[in-house]
């Protein structure tokens, strides 16, 4: 049986595409995620062939628990929607003391795709979300990246001292619109090193509104 991986499945676009899949394809399973079960649960609860999986893609601890989750199924993975995202409004570290931004947009990313990598299928599609806002041509309200190198970028303090920003707000967003940059990058990484799996890096466009918590942490006018 065909077996698709849905990460961040309790709101927003994961939660939407979560339901929409899982109803127009009865005979494939899902395996979908939040960083806390109960809240996967809740969404598995409605279909009968979703399992529902704690994962926090910012903690490598959880991703190496996950993967052995994962392998218990006994299951090929056809499909991966890495769709899991995060934006912060004040400096965030992960518990390893990564920048959050950096930690869960980007290496959580790599990390969770490559543990996958032996799982699956030879026809096996692995989707990145990506954003508009990693292009600077774009005018997506939100300010453009600074790429730094990688290392710096997972410095909270470093990168925060190289990056040009008015506020913890502007910060934050700067952290984020560069993370969606680097996922783009992290795409061509994988293409290259992984020749035998489809990678594709999938930008929704801009999804404003209640059901995006994206800007959760917003001041209520920016919301
Ligand atoms: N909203 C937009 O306009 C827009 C535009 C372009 C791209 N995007 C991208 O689209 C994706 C979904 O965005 P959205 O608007 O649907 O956001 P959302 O409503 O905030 O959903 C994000 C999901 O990610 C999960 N998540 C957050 N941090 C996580 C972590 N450390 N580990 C695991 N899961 C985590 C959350 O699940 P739990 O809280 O249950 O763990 C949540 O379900 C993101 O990658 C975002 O960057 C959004």
């Amino acid at each position: 049986m065909s077996t698709t991986i849905i990460t961040g499945a309790t709101s927003g676009l994961g939660l939407a595409t979560t339901r929409l899949l899982a109803s127009q394809r009865p005979e494939e399973s899902f395996i979908i995620t939040s960083r806390k079960l109960a809240s996967a649960q809740k969404v598995a609860n409605a279909f009968t062939n979703m399992t529902p999986m704690a994962l926090d893609v910012s903690d490598p601890d959880s991703i190496k628990q996950f993967t052995e989750n994962v392998k218990k199924q006994n299951v090929l993975i056809s499909g991966i929607i890495a769709n899991a995202g995060a934006q912060f409004t004040k400096p965030t570290t992960n518990k390893q003391g990564v920048e959050a931004t950096f930690a869960t947009n980007v290496i959580g990313q790599y990390r969770l795709v490559t543990s996958m990598q032996p799982l699956l299928s030879s026809d096996a599609k692995v989707i990145l979300v990506s954003s508009d806002t990693h292009d600077r041509h774009k005018f997506t309200g939100m300010p453009n990246p600074q790429y730094l190198a990688p290392a710096t970028l997972a410095d909270e303090p470093k990168s925060s001292a190289e990056m040009k920003h008015s506020s913890d707000t502007n910060l934050g967003q700067i952290r984020y619109t560069t993370s969606k940059l680097a996922v783009i990058y992290l795409v061509h990484a994988l293409v290259k090193h992984d020749p035998k799996h489809t990678y594709i890096s999938f930008n929704p466009g801009l999804m404003p509104g209640k059901d995006s918590g994206l800007a959760r942490n917003y001041a209520p006018a920016a919301k």
